[in-house]
């Protein structure tokens, strides 16, 4: 079972988005994937159909004792589950508190053989849960919008897991881009040399990925020409070779 979060400490960057999209495309290439909105503004959980609600309480889970195939969804999507988002993170960062460094993915001891992938969306900020995050992933995935207050978010974060030794791999990838923009081309243009582990493939800002929030679903399955939808494939196919 591999664990990759949409992470980054600036809200608005396309962690939601990227969440879903990237979900539904490893879906659809057949891996068994369960997302895990860990937003408390339940984002992912409304763009999935689902209701942010778990009977019994993510509390449950935490201490090991809930049944997972309560709290876990399915979705429309075959091959995509939810864990939709229950908790305000306050509550779940404090019963992360005094537990292991990589709760998380012990958490979904009970389910590691029924999938192949988790993906999480975080919440933008650098709390005990995104400490747990950072323990438990194989890797994060950070969306920059190519703006210079973008990478700077990049490079605190780098500092925070270096001055912590917290070993945990930062994939960084572009989204919101826009070509014609000469800051974008430069910023775009800057960041392998800095970024070896970036990601080639850049989401465009396109406002198809906005109609997400309308039609309730990622971009395969009701936009799956646009080149907003073949970028997500394009990135997904790009994961999953490092993955592999
Ligand atoms: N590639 C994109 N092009 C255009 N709008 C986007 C794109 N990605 C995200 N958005 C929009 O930007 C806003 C923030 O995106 P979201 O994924 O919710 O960010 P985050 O989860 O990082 O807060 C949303 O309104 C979303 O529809
Ligand atoms: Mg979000």
């Amino acid at each position: 079972m591999r664990m990759l979060a949409l992470y980054s400490i600036k809200g608005g960057v396309g962690k939601t988005a990227s969440a879903v999209n990237l979900a539904a495309e490893a879906a659809a290439a057949g891996w068994r994937v369960l997302l895990w909105d860990l937003d408390p503004q339940a984002a992912t959980t409304f763009y999935l159909r689902a209701k942010p609600k778990v009977r019994g309480g993510v509390a449950r889970l935490v201490k090991g004792k809930a049944a997972f195939d309560k709290v876990i969804r399915a979705t429309e999507i075959e091959g995509l589950d939810l864990l939709p988002a229950a908790l305000a993170s306050r509550e779940l960062d404090h019963l992360l508190a005094d537990r292991h460094d990589n709760q998380l993915r012990r958490i979904l001891k009970p389910v590691r053989d029924d999938y192949d992938l988790v993906l999480l969306d975080c919440p933008p900020s650098l709390s005990t849960l995104s400490e747990s995050v950072f323990a438990s992933v194989d890797a994060l995935l950070v969306p920059i919008v190519p703006t210079v207050l973008s990478v700077r978010t990049l490079e605190q974060l780098r500092d925070f897991l270096d001055e912590r030794d917290i070993p945990c791999q930062v994939w960084p990838f572009v989204t919101l881009a826009d070509r014609r923009r000469t800051l974008h081309r430069e910023t775009i243009a800057a960041l392998p040399e800095r970024w070896p582990l970036r990601l080639s493939t850049t989401i465009p800002g396109a406002s198809v990925v906005e109609r997400m929030g309308l039609e309730r679903a990622p971009l395969r399955h009701f936009a799956p020409a646009t080149p907003a939808a073949r970028a997500y494939r394009a990135l997904w196919e790009e994961i999953a070779q490092r993955l592999a």
